[in-house]
């Protein structure tokens, strides 16, 4: 088995430069522990600093997009190519804040997704569901359509090169969290959704789940068997609470 144990932190838009540098120089002798690969996912103007902070530890960058063109005249965007030659080597793809906010969706992001692989950034693709799909008791059609339409036009050898992020859209930022035993219900069904297609490469994908993971949460929702870590947004800006989780990871 192949899965990773990861614990990304999506900073999303939060931070100034001399505040993001504070935190990254408090996380850099506390996230390195083995057996856990501990990503920071810093604003765009933060990442030079972090590949500087970080670069003597196994500690790992991210983006939290990138563009689907190479080069030419796109202004604002930032391509893959741009990315990994800075020493990035992980980008999210398709968060619910650029679906829902930007109007991102699947054909754009599979674009998106052949850049990073083209330029060896791994990919954190993001599904969930929003509160009134699952009401509506649609959370599993809504995630089954956006693995099939978000990656099964990859092949095995590129899909194993992705990591998926479960986070349903009523648990992000919210402080409500999926329960475990909701989480495993879709992490394993997301695995079986890929073993549908892929057959037993879907027991070496990583999963991370997502939405208010915190430092009292976090090792009951990583001890379920589907759960491969976390992405976590709002607890990644307490170097404090960020340690605990990844610990959690590390210690099961
Ligand atoms: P949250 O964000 O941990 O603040 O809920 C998670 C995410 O959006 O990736």
């Amino acid at each position: 088995m192949t899965r990773k144990k990861i614990v990304a932190g999506n900073w999303k838009l939060n931070t100034s430069l001399v505040e993001g540098k504070e935190l990254m120089s408090q996380l850099k002798n506390r996230i390195d522990i083995p057996g856990v690969k501990s990503i920071v996912i810093p604003p765009f103007t933060h990442l030079e600093s972090a590949v500087n902070i970080f670069k003597d530890s196994g500690i790992e960058i991210g983006a939290q997009d990138c563009s689907k063109f190479e080069n030419g005249a796109y202004t604002g965007e930032i391509s893959a190519n741009l990315l990994s030659e800075m020493g990035i080597s992980y980008v999210i793809i398709g968060h619910s804040e650029r679906r829902a906010y930007f109007g991102e969706e699947e054909p754009l992001l599979v674009e998106k997704i052949i850049m990073a692989l083209k330029h060896r950034l791994t990919p954190i693709y993001c599904v969930g569901e929003t509160l009134d799909q699952r009401e509506d008791d649609l959370h599993f059609d809504v995630v089954k359509s956006q693995i099939e339409n978000g990656l099964f036009s990859f092949s095995e050898e590129e899909l194993k090169n992705c990591v998926i992020a479960y986070e349903p859209v009523w648990a992000i930022g919210t402080g409500k969290t999926a329960s475990p035993e909701q989480a495993q219900e879709i992490h394993a069904y997301i695995r079986s959704v890929i073993a549908d297609k892929y057959g037993d490469l879907a027991a070496d994908i990583t999963i991370l789940y997502g939405g208010s993971v915190n430092d009292t949460n976090a090792n009951a929702l990583f001890s379920q068997p589907d759960i491969d870590g976390g992405l976590v947004g709002g607890a990644s800006l307490k170097a404090d609470a960020f340690e605990v989780i990844i610990r959690a990871l590390a210690s099961l």
